[in-house]
């Protein structure tokens, strides 16, 4: 009795900090916000003692799950030895986590730039590729999350996201290939994918026609995990090429194997990105993100004024990240996450044939979202649906994301070291969740 009334205040002590000494703009889920104490692989306890199966992995960015050994053991090592030092000085973990990192992207990928947060890293590619074409400008997508920066929420495709009325003049932002709600009203495939030819549209009406780059998550991540058909990237690089620009795949959601079968999203659509930006699940949690390119492209930098990042690879976080790029390749390689992707699609599925409120089923690997509606027929976005499928799951001890810009797409994506038995207890609970709402 005692011990619950100590933990229960220790609950209200937190939730009244929250809301004295933080921003009230902190975005919190649920209706009573959820103080967090400590996580164990898949599972997290809240103050409170109660127990959840995270299937949303901290923002797609616990990998191999929370407090993972291998990774706690790398961070206490690198700690004891050196916490710091800043891009001045090179370091043993930066250099080995650049090597691997030429190691596992694709094609001509090989020369990195790590700086603490995935916002920097889109910034980083937007100075590269304004650096290496002399053109300034920068082709986004409608419904795109970039960050929280002025550059970020500026190629950011969702006015939710866009506080403050920050926009930056040289960013355009084409129509994206969202396929459940198309924004020319066609139907995959007979429509030809027409909406790739957007870009060159806005190309041609909204910029000079000298662009420097065109930035794409392979997989809308924010925007609720909007799945371009597998066509539109490499219509898309070509019109990119064509006016001189640059291709920046923005992998901080998609990378490290979460979309199964490949590293990085992008490999499944046939093509090579010029640049290529990741963070998140780069180092189970760790602040880290990282820009990689090619060689020519990174020597255009050599004389172009100075730039340093204090945080950028700092040793703690690159060794947490190359333990834990460790044990994806142990155990959770872009194979068991693609395993685990098809027996996850197909559980979803069966709750679509079950729950009318669940209008789309998509995504790849261990990234699926389920984009709820009030009817079929006029997909009518339901954001109150979202919201009591929110209550009901905390309820039952599982935690899910949210996204899309009508809040209205449940985002599913567990560490990539869940197994059968994970994805088959949240489909379950999913399904006791989904029976709950009204
Ligand atoms: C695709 C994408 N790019 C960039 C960012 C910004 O990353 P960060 O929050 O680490 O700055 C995010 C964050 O959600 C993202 O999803």
């Amino acid at each position: 009795m005692n011990s619950e009334k100590t933990t229960l205040s220790k609950k209200a002590e937190i939730l009244e900090k929250q809301k004295k000494y933080l921003w009230p703009n902190h975005l919190l889920y649920y209706t009573e916000p959820l103080p967090l104490e400590r996580g164990d692989g898949l599972h997290v306890w809240d103050v409170d003692g109660k127990k959840y199966l995270d299937f949303f992995g901290g923002i797609l960015t616990t990998s191999v799950g929370h407090n993972r050994p291998e990774v706690t053991e790398a961070v206490r090592e690198q700690a004891e030895k050196l916490i710091h030092s800043s891009t001045l000085y090179p370091n043993e973990a930066h250099v080995n986590l650049a090597e691997k990192m030429a190691e596992i992207t694709p094609g001509k990928l090989q020369v990195s730039y790590f700086t603490p947060s995935g916002t920097d890293a889109d910034e980083t590619a937007v100075f590269l590729a304004q650096t290496y074409t002399g053109h300034q400008e920068i082709i986004a997508l409608r419904h795109g999350y970039s960050g929280r920066s002025a550059i970020g929420m500026s190629l950011t495709g969702q006015h939710t996201w866009r506080i403050g009325g920050t926009h930056f003049m040289g960013i355009k932002h084409a129509i994206n290939p969202y396929c459940y709600r198309c924004p020319l009203k066609m139907t995959y495939p007979s429509c030809g994918v027409a909406c790739a030819g957007d870009v060159e549209d806005v190309v041609k009406t909204m910029t000079s026609g000298r662009i420097a780059a065109f930035i794409a998550e392979p997989i809308q991540g924010v925007g609720g995990f909007i799945t371009p058909p597998p066509e539109y990237f490499k219509m898309v690089q070509e019109v990119v090429k064509h006016y001189g620009g640059l291709f920046i795949a923005d992998e901080v959601q998609t990378g490290f194997g979460r979309t199964g079968d490949k590293w990085f999203g992008i490999e499944h659509y046939g093509v090579e990105p010029d640049i290529m930006t990741m963070a998140k699940s780069i180092a189970n949690g760790f602040p880290l993100a990282n820009t990689i390119t090619t060689p020519e492209i990174a020597e255009s930098t050599r004389n172009a004024g100075l730039t340093i990042s204090t945080f950028g690879g700092n040793p703690v976080s690159c060794a947490a990240s190359l333990a834990t790029i460790g044990v994806l390749e142990k155990e959770a390689t872009p194979q068991h996450v693609a395993m685990l992707g098809r027996q996850l699609r197909s559980g979803l599925e069966r709750l679509q044939e079950k729950y009318a409120v669940i209008g789309d089923v998509r995504g790849m690997g261990l990234m699926h979202g389920l984009e709820l509606v009030k009817d079929r027929q006029s997909k009518e976005p339901s954001p109150d649906a979202t919201k009591q499928l929110f209550e009901a799951t905390r309820e039952l001890g599982l935690l899910i994301g949210k996204g899309g810009l009508y809040g209205n797409v449940i985002r599913i994506s567990p560490p990539m070291t869940a197994t059968e038995e994970d994805v088959a207890i949240a489909l379950d609970l999913l399904d006791k969740a989904f029976a709950k709402v009204r």
